[in-house]
């Protein structure tokens, strides 16, 4: 097979998605249950540790401690039925949201995970407003079938209501609660009964037959036969058609209910899936789109994860594969830095195992060892190309603080341990123009992040701070760079800073006076993402 159909065949092949749902939906679960059909792992509860957003504060830095098992999540490999797969992790915990959205720019379609109890819950619908910017296809997944949940049409509704998204049901469920007996596959014209046997643990082989064998009549009741028959009219005649354009343009999502928990509709849904799920596509760089089946490697690092084993103290970049094959040890051209660099200690990520790989093609997740050369949003490209990829999201800080070290004889682990903080993308630095470097002002997205870096310098870095939170919430960089306290008068509403690469930014406290500063000053624009270099 000539080499450049090969690598379009292999492309084809791959599906790089993230889950996106409320914390306690079911994500974990479901993940476990994907990798066990995907052979990765034979028994379920095997994928541990990620359960951040149920703990304290304290608990989940505990957890951290253990970096080794939690970024092993940060992204998943496994093969099925000649897919290669790629499953991003994206943290639960709200206040971990920055680096869930970059996440999700590395992914190509997303999965929607729905307690159906519950419905459309907070942290979903931020989660889904950057896949629908993104336009990227969604999948909706409606778990814990198993138990009570809402009216499934209920749901469709909350759906459009809440996201604006029309869903096309895929399976309708059957009873509901202690009732539940199965689903209607739609697509198949066929009933798929529900046994919870196993405990979830083992794959389940479902009972499946047409929906006009009088079997089910029987096994159903004739109530819950005549309401499915009811509801699967209904859907025929108002429903929306399944339309593969409309799914991949973000317009409408392939609805399934299932019980992740116990192994119910998770296969037919991901053999759905990765048919329907689009094979990587094309990204955009300033100089037009980046098709993947370009020869030549590309892509962009999207995660940094530092102190994963706190023995080695090494540090991963995250890198999503844009075009073309990857190979071990290959050089690479870094943008942004005009230098030339080796991508050394490729990984992969199996269920708990970290591999060395040796080959990895366009729509792959890949990590490489950072010696500190990679800031997240980074284009690598073919030495002797030049381009930047566009889209990695920055998001403005809203809570600030002032942090201060204790001890001043500790100022170069300060620096250096803010510094790497601030390169993985958990805050941002500001420092007040003529003032030291004993004291900086940190800005975060979720206020939690100000504790974890506290117990971060201190743990990782051995450096004790002093965190006093500032009354600010807004950061604007301003062009061109040439604003003053003067000009925004001596104020407590204001504050001007510069950020870690010396660029200009003020401070407020409130959207007001921040309105009004941007009205009386027309010859400079506030930008709430840092301008590019
Ligand atoms: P998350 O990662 O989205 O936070 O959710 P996770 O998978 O940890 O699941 C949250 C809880 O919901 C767990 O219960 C899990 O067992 C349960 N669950 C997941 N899928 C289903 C399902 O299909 N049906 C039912 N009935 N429950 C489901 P837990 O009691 O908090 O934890 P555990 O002790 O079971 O591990």
């Amino acid at each position: 097979m000539p080499q450049t159909e090969e690598l379009a065949e292999k492309i084809q092949r791959r599906r790089t998605f993230a889950i996106i749902s409320h914390p306690d939906a079911g994500k974990t679960t479901l993940t476990e249950k994907l990798l066990l059909y995907g052979g990765a792992i034979r028994l379920a509860g095997t994928v541990k540790g990620r359960k951040a957003e149920k703990y304290a504060v304290s608990d989940w830095m505990e957890i951290e401690k253990q970096r080794g098992i939690s970024v092993t999540s940060s992204v998943m490999q496994f093969d099925y039925d000649g897919f290669h797969i790629n499953i991003l992790d994206t943290p639960g915990h709200q206040d971990f949201s920055e680096d869930t959205y970059r996440t999700l720019v590395a992914a190509d379609s997303a999965v929607m995970l729905i307690d159906g109890a519950k419905g459309v819950e907070a942290q979903t619908i931020k989660l889904f407003h950057v896949c629908r910017m993104r336009g990227i296809p969604i999948f909706t997944f409606v778990n814990k079938m198993d138990r009570f949940t809402k009216d499934p049409f209920d749901l469709m509704e909350e759906l459009e209501q809440v996201l604006g998204i029309r869903a096309c049901p895929m399976n309708w469920p059957i009873g509901s609660g202690t009732d539940f007996k199965g689903v209607y596959n739609r697509t198949q014209k066929r009933i798929e009964l529900f046994t919870s046997e196993g405990h979830g643990q083992k794959m389940v082989a479902a009972t499946t037959g047409t929906a006009d064998d009088p079997r089910f009549r029987e096994l159903l009741g004739e109530k819950l036969y005549d309401q499915l028959c009811e509801d699967i009219a209904l859907l025929d005649e108002a429903g929306d058609a399944f339309d593969l354009e409309k799914v991949k343009q973000g317009e409408l999502t392939p609805m399934y209910f299932g019980s992740a928990m116990t192994n119910f509709g998770v296969q037919p849904f991901l053999e759905d899936f990765l048919s329907y799920a689009p094979a990587p596509a094309p990204r955009k760089t300033a100089e037009g789109d980046m098709e993947p089946t370009q020869a030549a490697f590309s892509g962009f690092v999207f995660k940094i994860q530092a102190n994963m084993n706190p023995a080695h103290r090494d540090r991963i970049a995250f890198i999503r594969i844009c075009s073309g094959r990857f190979e071990k040890e290959m050089t690479v051209y870094q943008t942004r830095t005009k230098k030339n660099i080796r991508l050394a200690q490729p990984q992969q990520f199996l269920a708990q195992d970290r591999n060395i790989v040796e080959e990895a093609y366009a729509g792959d997740i890949i990590g490489v060892f950072d010696p500190g050369v990679f800031h997240i949003g980074d284009t690598l490209c073919p030495p002797g190309q030049s381009f930047h990829f566009e889209g990695i999201p920055m998001f403005p800080a809203e809570h600030f603080a002032n942090v201060t070290i204790k001890d001043a004889m500790k100022r170069k682990q300060f620096l250096k341990g803010v510094e790497q903080i601030a390169e993985e993308g958990a805050i941002q630095l500001f420092k007040q123009p003529f003032a030291g470097y004993e004291s900086l002002i940190v800005g975060v997205v979720g206020v939690l992040q100000l504790e974890v870096l506290e117990y971060r310098l201190k743990n990782e870095y051995k450096v004790d701070v002093r965190m006093e939170q500032l009354p600010y919430g807004y950061a604007r960089w301003v062009v061109p760079a040439k604003f003053t306290t003067e000009r925004i008068g001596y104020t407590n509403d204001a504050l001007v800073v510069q950020d870690a690469y010396d660029r200009q930014v003020v401070l407020f406290t409130n959207e007001w006076f921040m309105r009004r500063t941007v009205d009386e000053n027309k010859d400079a624009q506030f930008l709430d993402i840092p301008p590019v270099l």
